[in-house]
């Protein structure tokens, strides 16, 4: 049963009150946009259950200014659910990293925290490492330092349906939560059934001629001087090269963008977030699956003609544009459709089989199905509206509850603003795979930058919002500390721009201390990127030394974790003088393979028993002497 949205009351969500009622407040930390999501449905949900309490959703960052906020305000509250995502190399997102660094690295509170009751649901993926690792230290701290834990800690998989884990731990904490908000006078209710609505924006549509013409959020006359990823930069393309040589079957694209005068500045080790857009093909399939004109110039709203709010949990809106326009930017058309997108689409479908079957996907019963037909498959938005042709979603429910928001895609820049301050550089592989169903997956942006033209080649030349993300994944301030780089493949990246700015440095006067670079590729012939610019780096004393773990040459796979043992006294060596070691690529399989080898070097050499190597290990990285800029 949907209810259509505008039967749902929604109140002004961020409204201050004082009038006796019960608060809860929500925090996330959120990263795509999922931890968000499911904090704004949560409390859509609770609104409807319980009048007598108000709720306040806010994003970590905006919680406090400064850590004594944090303090003043955590102290207050009574009841608290917090949804946190973890990424990377078991990082907390952007919008939480300051929240987290004081929460763990805090002063000694005691038990602070007593009048606290509260909830936490992780996001993250089983594939990784440090799997929820936020979630859990958080809620580790908070009943260590005297709150009180409702139900135990979400942890949610992504790797798997996170909505279901999300729907089981939302069962948990209902009835928590009616203990806690619902009155006395009325503990024998039976609460209502709560059916979550499909979200639609109000849509305005415009004769072409008359339409208004808003584009300037994507480029740099936009008045910011600050660019983050609701302000890019407009950037040209200037340079692009396959480093691949023809014998390769694969691409690698090392691409240039411009930023002479834009203002935007980056440092040597932080990332470049780019927004780019769908495959014109991907865009035709589209229209072709909406039915509608590519022409149709629309906007979208999030509140309705009077004002009012539609409702907490629409996404952001997007400038008005042509459709063709807004598929091709704001729409992320290849992922697999969540089962809220599956139950959108059956609400629109005018053939009841579909929609019977497309509920049944999104329904408990149908979990296997949708973790086989869905996510196994790897089936696309796409693929699933040519499968249920009658699902015809409008446009204000397509771009809010069907397509989630395009989002950038994040690269380690590899080049140093000493080599390059007006240059982004980037190194790119393309991704192009063959799904179970047969589908060939082209990855957006990848595909975008290998086909892109640049400005060297044509005026009319490619360009893309970009905006640059800072890292600490940086070199040692001193530049005699030894540095020890593991990375294979595009994780060579940053590593270009350390070795730029430590030629840099040293063209400069700077002593080096000691380097050595891991690299790991399949065959010298085919894949050997950057090549000559190592044996550059190693000739002009920017590197020490280079080693390379060619895969697929011999009769058995030689990899970078190989290296490093043949190595493990030199790795000893330098680690004993204060080294520094940064590894950068692949998190599921290489990085955890090099964190074992690394485990290894240390036992051995060192002749530590395996707890006493795990602790060295675990000792150089809280003191960000082992770096990782994994993906
Ligand atoms: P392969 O593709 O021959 O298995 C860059 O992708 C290089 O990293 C390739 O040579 C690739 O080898 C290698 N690689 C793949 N898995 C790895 C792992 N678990 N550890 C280290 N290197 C790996």
């Amino acid at each position: 049963q949907i209810v259509p949205p505008q039967r749902l009351i929604v109140k002004d969500l961020d409204a201050e009150v004082d009038d006796g009622k019960k608060k809860v407040t929500v925090l996330f930390g959120t990263q795509t946009g999922t931890a968000e999501g499911f904090a704004k449905a949560l409390v859509e949900e609770a609104k409807a259950r319980y009048d007598k309490a108000t709720f306040k959703i806010v994003d970590l960052d905006d919680y406090a200014a400064d850590d004594d906020e944090y303090e003043e305000k955590l102290k207050k509250e009574s009841l608290v659910v917090f949804f946190l995502a973890t990424y990377g190399d078991g990082e907390p997102t952007d919008n939480a990293a300051r929240f987290y660094k004081w929460f763990t690295e805090g002063k000694e509170r005691g038990e602070w925290l007593q009048n606290m009751k509260y909830a936490v649901f992780g996001l993250g993926n089983r594939q990784y490492e440090h799997f929820n690792k936020i979630a859990e230290v958080v809620d580790d701290i908070l009943t260590k330092q005297g709150a009180n834990r409702l139900v135990p800690v979400g942890l949610g998989d992504d790797d798997q349906c996170i909505e279901d884990d999300f729907t089981a731990w939302r069962e948990l904490l209902w009835p928590e939560l009616d203990q806690l908000l619902r009155d006395e006078d009325d503990a024998t209710t039976v609460s209502t059934p709560y059916t979550a609505a499909v979200l639609e924006y109000r849509v305005v549509f415009y004769d072409p001629a008359n339409a208004p013409v808003v584009d300037k959020n994507w480029s740099n006359a936009n008045g910011h001087t600050i660019y983050d990823a609701q302000h890019p930069c407009r950037s040209n393309v200037v340079v692009r090269k396959e480093l691949h040589t023809p014998a390769s079957d694969r691409s690698c694209t090392h691409l240039e963008f411009d930023i002479a005068g834009t203002g935007l500045s980056y440092e040597t080790g932080d990332h470049v977030g780019v927004y780019c857009e769908n495959l014109d093909e991907v865009v035709e399939e589209a229209l072709r699956l909406l039915g509608l004109s590519p022409d149709t110039y629309f906007s979208v709203h999030t509140d309705k003609e009077d004002g009012t709010p539609l409702g907490s949990s629409l996404p952001p809106p997007f400038p008005p544009c042509t459709l063709r326009t807004a598929l091709a930017r704001y729409a992320d058309l290849l992922s697999s459709p969540k089962k809220s997108a599956l139950l959108a689409l059956a609400a629109h479908a005018s053939d009841p089989t579909e929609a019977d079957r497309l509920r049944y996907l999104a329904s408990p019963a149908g979990k296997d199905e949708y973790a086989q037909w869905m996510v196994a498959s790897q089936r696309s938005l796409l693929e699933v509206m040519a499968e249920f042709p009658s699902a015809k979603p409008p446009l204000g429910v397509f771009f809010a509850a069907v397509a989630p928001r395009l989002l950038p895609r994040y690269y380690s820049i590899s080049s140093s603003p000493r080599m390059a301050q007006s240059r982004i550089h980037v190194t790119c592989a393309l991704v192009y795979e063959k799904t179970p169903t047969g589908r060939i997956h082209r990855g957006v942006c990848s595909t975008w930058m290998k086909n892109s033209t640049p400005s060297e080649k044509s005026h009319d030349c490619s360009w893309a919002p970009i905006f640059v993300r800072q890292s600490n994944f940086k070199l040692p301030s001193d530049t005699k500390v030894p540095i020890i780089m593991i990375g294979p493949g595009t994780g060579l990246a940053p590593f270009r721009g350390f070795l730029q700015e430590r030629l840099a440095l040293k063209e400069a006067g700077a002593d080096l201390g000691p380097s050595v670079l891991f690299f790991g590729c399949r065959n010298r012939k085919m894949d050997y990127i950057y090549e000559d610019e190592l044996n550059h780096f190693v000739d002009s004393g920017a590197l020490s030394e280079l080693v390379v773990a060619f895969s697929r040459e011999g009769p058995t796979k030689e990899y970078v974790q190989h290296k490093l043992m043949e190595k493990a006294s030199d790795i000893w060596n330098m680690i004993s003088q204060g080294g520094y070691l940064y590894v950068c690529g692949d998190a599921k399989g290489m990085a955890r393979d090099v964190h074992r080898t690394l485990h290894t070097i240390l036992q051995e050499q060192g002749c530590l028993d395996s707890s006493k190597a795990e602790s060295m290990v675990k000792n150089l990285h809280t003191t960000g002497r082992y770096l990782r800029d994994v993906w």
